[in-house]
């Protein structure tokens, strides 16, 4: 059955039946799942089904991810990945500017690509998009300096990149992250013996001798000199993890930044350095300063991370934090050196979407992003010309579907909703 004959009316009218006889016969292969299946996998070149999509799916993507071939150069079991540079752009630009008005008013186009096209690809893209919706050109570490890479002359490549556009930069509704920092804050080496108390009455000594009472020592010398430096460190710092809320560091304000009202409590309390002050802030945490300098909390900096408290930090523009290493496995499926990871594609799903949000991924390969989309209950549309569409990414998202699939993000996931599977 085609998707016309299946959407047709009893009386279209002439201009939407117009538009239906526009649209390619898209035959439909199979549905997995219960009820409507609202996402698709289609078995075709992006190009025409791209097009195709102008009118029913106009403006419905939050989040659009390409990974493209990089034109590395390579001859993948899968499809060729060796062009001149010129027939990568002409192949790449008109599928941009189909991809272009698919895009929500607040949505973005994530592209990833390594530095063989990065310049082509960035310059395509502000034609596209327009220069000033370029959000950011994030750089991701795929690996380390290790093995056969380091013998090719010049810097050992490690890196992807991943260049972010919105439709419109002033609407784009960015979901902020945060990741996990790699050690502790040192500067937060204060302990606040109670938050509870009234703040005049707040009293103050270092973390790390606070630390050394809780575990016995008479001194954080001692528990240094018993345990050794790196596993007294390392105690500490889950000490304070789990007392964040006593947890504290001085930071002196930016004078010139802050409201006329806050200068004038800095300018008092520099001259009562013993006495904690405040103000309170509509919306915002209270302003409290001591010796004119802010009292910041490390519980403000305290996140759920994988089911666990963890310090963190806003995302940067270098995701250095995402192992591509060991992903082999991850649905399923071998797709040797070109799946991308499932934390990847969890983070801009995040970054970008909200539950029941459309996701769209015009080079599907082995399914990664429709897979992560569908456990993370948004719904997907995905576009895969190699047979691995079939053998591949049809199986994977029918594991997923099924709460079968335990590997990469979110495992066991069993989420709502049916896919449909066509051939263009
Ligand atoms: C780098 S892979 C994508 C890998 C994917 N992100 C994953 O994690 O599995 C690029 C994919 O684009 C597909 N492709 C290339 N040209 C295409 C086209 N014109 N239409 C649809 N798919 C295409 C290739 O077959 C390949 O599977």
């Amino acid at each position: 059955m085609t998707l016309e004959a299946r959407t047709q009316s009893p009386a279209p009218s002439r201009a939407r039946s117009a538009k239906r006889r526009a649209k390619p016969a898209w035959t439909e292969l199979r549905r997995h799942g219960e009820g409507y299946a609202e996402s698709t996998l289609v078995h075709g070149d992006n190009l025409d089904v791209l097009r195709a999509m102008r009118d029913e799916y106009a403006g419905r993507f939050s989040c659009i991810y390409i990974d493209p071939p990089f034109n590395t150069g390579r001859r993948f079991e899968q499809y060729d990945d060796a062009r001149p540079s010129e027939a990568w752009v002409e192949m790449m630009r008109p599928r941009l500017e189909a991809m272009a008005p698919l895009l929500a008013d607040d949505g973005a186009l994530f592209a990833e690509i390594d530095d063989t096209q990065l310049a082509h690809l960035q310059l395509l893209c502000d034609r596209v998009f327009g220069a000033h919706n370029r959000v950011s050109t994030v750089t991701v570490v795929r690996s380390a300096a290790t093995g056969h890479k380091a013998i090719n002359a010049g810097p050992v490549h490690v890196t992807d990149f991943l260049l972010i556009y919105a439709r419109d930069r002033k609407k784009w509704r960015y979901r902020a992250q945060k990741r996990p920092r790699e050690g502790m804050d040192r500067a937060y080496g204060t302990w606040l013996d109670d938050p509870d108390a009234p703040r005049e009455s707040w009293t103050f000594r270092p973390l790390r001798s606070a630390a050394a009472e809780h575990h016995g020592y008479t001194s954080s010398r001692e528990a240094t000199r018993d345990l050794g430096a790196p596993e007294w460190t390392r105690r500490v710092e889950a000490f304070a993890l789990a007392h964040a809320r006593h947890v504290v560091r001085f930071a002196q304000p930016r004078y010139d930044a802050i409201a006329r009202a806050a200068q004038r409590l800095v300018d008092a309390s520099r001259g009562a350095p013993d006495r904690v002050m405040w103000m309170a802030r509509p919306g915002r945490p209270d302003f409290i300063l001591k010796g004119g300098n802010r009292i910041l909390f490390l519980a403000d900096k305290v996140a759920d991370v994988d089911g666990r408290p963890s310090v963190v930090e806003p995302l940067t523009n270098v995701w250095d934090d995402i192992p591509f290493q060991g992903i082999a496995r991850e649905g399923g499926v071998v797709f040797s050196r070109n799946k991308k990871p499932e934390r990847l594609l969890e983070r801009v799903i995040a970054m970008s979407t909200s539950p029941r949000d459309w996701v769209l991924d015009p080079f599907a390969g082995s399914g990664t992003t429709l897979a992560v989309a569908s456990k993370m209950g948004r719904r997907w549309f995905g576009i895969e010309s190699g047979a691995h569409a079939l053998t591949m990414c049809e199986p994977r998202l029918e594991r997923v579907l099924a709460g079968r699939d335990v590997s990469g993000v979110r495992p066991g996931a069993a989420p709502r909703g049916g896919f449909r599977v066509v051939r263009a």
